[in-house]
């Protein structure tokens, strides 16, 4: 393996998904796939590695859950626990551990990282105004209050965060603000909070990030974190004033509890500790690679409040690596859990029962890697049938069967090379290095990419050399044609997988082989002349349109109930027609959001950096209610460059963002499909 040779061993986690809900294509596709093919080409290449997962069992969404089904906090998590842990199984995502932060060790474990840097002086202790529930007795923390978002004016937002325009809040932010326990007006009262201050570390995570760390990580995380510190750190609360947590362990800290966030994170130390007693190493020594898989939404908190904390604490290494995705939408339209817009692993398992590998396939094809990307139940079907179908199922069965008839399930004997032969086994020569290559980089879609390229390319040996044609005229050449078809089937046992771990072990089956090391997938003479074969083993099937018809109708039916709940509020009346000319005055073109930041004081505008093919400008753009600016980065747009420019707040904007807005006022970028650059015309 080519990684740095730095590294003795390699801590791999993956975000601890909330344990209330069940979990769907978008967390598979962000976070657990690619962090699984990381894991197992890690282990194939003998690496000491271990792959940290589990649920993340506290904060007020739970409670909230709880409350509203009359069971306990304990009752919900157990449930759902239950439910994510399967999934994972049933993916084949392969956790060393799948643990649980309402676990006795995590408790100890957050615990004693908080006194730790308590101990040392590391908090800032505040007493501020916090809302109060005089009729439950309580301090409403975070989703306990809700009001009026005093930016876009949405009448559901939380304590801790907008929804709708994705804004963070303090409860005291909000207008109208009401008690989620009884409904009431809360009373602001004093409270005790201890306070991390992130504005103390922000000259070391300059140094560490935007230094540090411009190279090797993302783009898009890089970016997020550069945006977070630019716009300057503040102390966030590390406590709050709840009983479902892990307790605040000092004198004075009664009836209160970590915040979730800050006891999330150490749930992969705590599941470390648990995993095994020589968990130190894999946290303290820096000989081990701590790499971070997770949804851009978390990013803050793994670049910069996580690492912040280990900081503190004094004794953990630090991530080398937080390879963050995008986000996945579905059919064109964002993944929500609330709006019932999401494949649920349980459900899409009872409708392609035994499918696996078919969804792990496309959703790595289609990875959220550097952008957003969109599932849809049509590229599904094809990249099932016209690849996984057509290409590698198709490629090995052929050969299975060939051999079978030519030459009873035995390998056959090569009797003499062609260039032809050579060029082909030169090529499978080069393709383990160029995967591994991509893995290493976190480029898994690319990696997948180049496993199916060996697919294609024994796909083509097979059907340019014919020996169908030829087994009566001359066996020893469809001898050595098999031979070599066959080695790729056996190659492919390997390479596939990281990715298809369900198929290659199918595959292995039907070779009659075991699971070689990667550094084995350079052979190219797995099978001995003679060696006995299974029987062919059924890979990959086509999926029919009935099946996907099944698929898109039920997503329709969710849209139509949903348009329905919307459809009270009136949409604006239509406009007058216009003549062609007026349309082909505007020059509209695609572009991409290069820079954002808000403008100062104001809490509607956004001024953008764009990058219009033609030039790159400045546009201001009242979407700041809508939109944080680090989110945008990179956006696809479409942009009126004809306008004459206008000052806003004394920047001059030299266009216009195209949006659509919903009848609720909700804003979306109109946007281009993949394959249009920028400046393409828009018409
Ligand atoms: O966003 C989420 O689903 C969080 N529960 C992720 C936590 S990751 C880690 F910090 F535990
Ligand atoms: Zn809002």
């Amino acid at each position: 393996m080519n990684d740095k040779p730095e590294f003795k061993r390699y801590t791999v986690t993956s975000a601890l998904p909330y344990a209330n809900g069940p979990i769907h294509i978008g967390h598979l596709a962000g976070v657990y796939v690619p962090a699984d093919i990381y894991v197992r080409f890690l282990r194939m290449n003998g690496a000491d590695v271990i792959f940290i997962g589990g649920s993340d069992e506290h904060g007020v969404p739970i409670t909230i859950k709880a409350l509203q089904q009359g069971v306990s906090p304990q009752d919900i998590v157990d449930k759902y626990h239950g439910i994510i842990k399967k999934s994972f199984e049933d993916f084949g995502i392969s956790f060393d551990i799948y643990s649980r932060t309402s676990n006795p060790v995590h408790h100890e474990t957050a615990s004693a990282f908080f006194l730790k840097m308590y101990e040392a002086g590391q908090f800032i202790e505040k007493i501020s105004d916090q809302y109060y529930d005089e009729a439950t007795g309580q301090f409403l923390a975070d989703r306990y209050i809700t009001g009026t978002c005093p930016h876009c004016g949405s009448e559901k937002a939380y304590g801790d965060q907008c929804e709708k325009c994705g804004t963070s809040l303090n409860a005291t932010d909000l207008i109208e603000p009401k008690s989620v326990l009884s409904g009431n007006k809360p009373v602001l009262r004093e409270t005790r909070h201890w306070f991390l201050p992130l504005d103390a570390y922000e000259p070391w995570l300059r140094e560490w990030i935007l230094e540090g760390h411009k190279d090797d990580w993302k783009i898009n995380v890089y970016g997020q974190c550069k945006s977070w510190i630019d716009q300057g750190l503040q102390p966030r609360a590390v406590t709050r004033d709840l009983d479902w947590g892990v307790k605040v362990p000092v004198k004075g800290a009664e009836g209160k509890v970590l915040y979730v966030w800050f006891d999330a994170p150490i749930g992969y130390i705590s599941a470390t500790r648990e995993l095994t007693p020589d968990w130190e190493k894999y946290w303290k020594d820096p000989g081990s690679k701590l790499v971070h898989f997770i949804g851009k939404d978390n990013i803050v908190f793994h670049c910069i409040i996580f690492p912040a904390m280990l900081k503190a604490e004094g004794t953990y290494i630090l991530p080398d690596n937080v390879p963050a995705n995008e986000f996945l939408n579905l059919e064109g339209d964002k993944i929500s859990t609330s709006r019932n817009w999401a494949v649920w692993l349980h459900e899409y398992l009872e409708a392609f029962p035994g499918k696996q590998d078919v969804l792990r396939y496309v959703l790595t094809s289609a990875a959220p890697e550097t952008k957003d990307n969109d599932f849809t139940w049509k590229d599904f079907q094809t990249r099932n049938n016209s690849e996984l179908v057509a290409i590698l199922g198709n490629f090995i069965n052929r050969t299975m069967v060939l051999t079978h008839k030519y030459f009873e399930g035995k390998v056959p004997e090569i009797a003499a090379l062609t260039d032809y032969d050579n060029a082909t086994m030169e090529e499978m020569r080069q393709i383990p290095g160029r995967i591994a290559v991509s893995i290493q980089g976190y480029r898994f879609r690319e990696a997948l990419a180049e496993m199916m390229n060996l697919a294609r390319l024994g796909n083509k040996y097979l059907t340019d050399n014919e020996p169908w044609k030829v087994f009566s005229s001359d066996p020893d050449r469809v001898g050595t044609v098999l031979n070599i078809s066959l080695q790729i089937c056996a190659q492919l046992s390997i390479v596939a997988e990281p990715f298809l771990p369900f198929s290659a072990a199918k595959i292995r089956k039907t070779l009659n082989l075991p699971l070689f090391s990667w550094d084995e997938a350079i052979k190219l003479n797995w099978l001995p002349a003679g060696h006995v074969l299974d029987q062919p083993a059924l890979l990959f099937e086509k999926i029919e349109d009935p099946a996907i018809q099944e698929q898109v109708k039920k997503l329709l039916d969710t849209k139509l109930a949903n348009e329905a709940a919307q459809s009270k509020t009136p949409m604006k009346p239509g406009k007058e027609a216009i003549q062609f000319e007026d349309f082909a005055k505007m020059d509209i073109r695609a572009g991409t959001i290069l820079e954002a930041e808000k403008v100062p004081k104001t809490d509607k505008l956004l001024k953008l950096k764009i990058d219009t093919g033609l030039d790159q400008r400045t546009v201001v753009s009242g979407i700041a209610k809508f939109f944080n600016p680090e989110e945008i980065i990179g956006k696809r747009v479409c942009i009126l460059v004809n306008l004459d420019p206008r000052k806003l707040k004394g920047i001059e904007s030299q266009g216009m963002i195209l949006m659509a807005e919903n009848p609720d006022g909700t804003l979306f970028f109109v946007t281009t499909d993949e394959g249009s650059v920028n400046g393409a015309d828009i018409k």
